[in-house]
């Protein structure tokens, strides 16, 4: 059994493991080059450090960003992170994953512009008016983990994808007017439009079969006009064997290819001049994307070193970012590295392997570490994210989600009152 937990209180100790795994880890003293400022589609970004997308499930039951919402969005502004990639935003009410979702409709706007006025306010106020955060949206549409039981079972008609890709049309100018600078096309995780990308066997279906099929529903979105810009959050790999994975090699081992994957982005270089390199399906393998020390639910550890899962992310995060320099690549899977993220961070854009680094959980737990990171050049090993899944628990359980480690909001008293408070809410419809 490879995997072990992370026991390292100095880097030399996680340098020297990574040699004996044979695993070449980016590593950079050099952390200043994870703030300088840099620009997506010519608009300006203060740094090089992403929150990635993070459901916290706390919405109301229509899908506006609640209280706890509002809190997690204004610390992440307060921390100085240069881009803020808002999570999973379903774009009608069938495509959740939980009634607790965030969505984008007409009734939701008001709601979210008040949001995005208040995080640039924040980060106004904190560091002046030239810090001024990238916000984007990540647009979703749940697919087969839709919380519904009718949305679950049995396969869309191509009437009803096509249904779903006009409310996707429709959410770019909602997007637009509530203050979003640009908005995902999530393609990943298993999600409906992932799921698109790897229905090889859907025949006889306009969005099936051949990669003119399979892309295009993204292709309609992402020529859509609108004046928002698009980017896209694509798994890249599921290590999950074809027919059923995407970036695999067609001969039903569990190896990766990433030719169609070049191939896609390839074709949509104009259109997309950012992505966040993300893999796997959470709910069928999560430390493919998400390396962890304990798994949720206490699941049985995966036979493999978490640095293993790092390397592989951060290896073809840098392929593409190397095979398109053009384009602006994130990476992600950093927050098991807990203080020591942005050394591995630094040595990643040192090595043109990414253009921006992207910080999931550690977010929940420690959304102020670009600002430690500014003031004392390094981070606070005691507020780091410790991989302990128990966000994904909270998650799984139907949220509200966040740290239960390090942030007293999610403890585990705190939390229920947190949980009923939602479930009343819910009963009270
Ligand atoms: C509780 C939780 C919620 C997540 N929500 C989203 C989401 O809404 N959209 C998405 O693309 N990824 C989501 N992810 C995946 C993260 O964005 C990220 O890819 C993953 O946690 C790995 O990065 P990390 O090592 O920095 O945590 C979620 C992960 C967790 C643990």
């Amino acid at each position: 059994m490879r995997h072990e937990r992370f026991r390292f209180t100095d880097a030399s100790q996680l340098r020297a493991k990574a040699a004996s795994l044979n695993i070449e880890l980016p590593w950079s003293e050099d952390i200043e080059l994870l703030l300088h400022p840099t620009d997506i589609g010519g608009m300006a970004v203060p740094n090089r450090l992403v929150v990635q997308p993070m459901e916290g499930f706390d919405s109301s039951e229509t899908g506006e960003p609640g209280e706890l919402a509002f809190r997690r969005y204004n610390r992440y502004a307060a921390g100085g992170n240069g881009v803020i990639w808002f999570e999973a935003c379903s774009v009608v009410p069938e495509g959740r994953s939980n009634p607790h979702q965030m969505m984008i409709t007409p009734a939701t706007v008001p709601t979210l512009k008040k949001l995005t006025a208040q995080i640039r306010q924040t980060a106004e106020t904190t560091y002046g008016p030239s810090h001024r955060p990238f916000l984007v949206l990540q647009l979703t549409h749940s697919g087969r983990y839709s919380f519904e039981e009718k949305q679950r079972s049995g396969v869309r008609s191509d009437q009803e994808i096509t249904r779903v890709m006009t409310a996707y049309q429709e959410a770019l100018t909602l997007a637009e007017q509530a203050g979003f600078d640009a908005v995902d096309v999530k393609a990943c995780h298993g999600y409906l439009l992932h799921e698109l990308l790897t229905a090889y066997n859907r025949t006889d279906s306009q969005y099936g079969g051949s990669f003119e099929n399979r892309t295009r529903f993204l292709r309609e979105v992402f020529t859509t006009p609108s004046k928002i810009l698009k980017v896209m959050r694509l798994g890249a790999f599921d290590l999950i064997p074809y027919p059923q994975g995407f970036g695999m090699k067609n001969d039903g081992s569990n190896e990766l290819d990433l030719s169609e994957v070049k191939r896609f982005i390839q074709e949509f270089s104009h259109l997309v001049p950012l992505w966040n390199i993300t893999a796997g399906i959470p709910r069928i393998a999560p430390h493919v994307g998400r390396p962890y020390d304990r798994g949720a639910f206490n699941a049985t550890p995966p036979e493999e070193h978490p640095l293993e899962g790092i390397a592989r992310l951060i290896r073809v995060t840098g392929e593409l970012q190397q095979a398109f320099p053009t384009l602006k690549f994130t990476g992600t899977g950093y927050s098991w590295l807990r203080q020591y993220y942005p050394y591995v961070g630094a040595g990643v854009l040192k090595e043109g392997k990414a253009s921006f680094i992207g910080l999931g959980r550690s977010s929940f737990a420690y959304p102020d570490s670009p600002r430690d990171l500014m003031i004392t050049g390094k981070l606070n090993p005691k507020k780091t994210c410790v991989a302990c899944s128990k966000c994904t628990e909270m998650m799984r359980n139907g949220g509200p989600a966040g740290c239960a480690v390090r942030d007293t909001t999610y403890n585990h008293r705190n939390l229920k009152e947190l949980k009923k408070n939602q479930q009343d809410s819910l009963i009270s419809k």
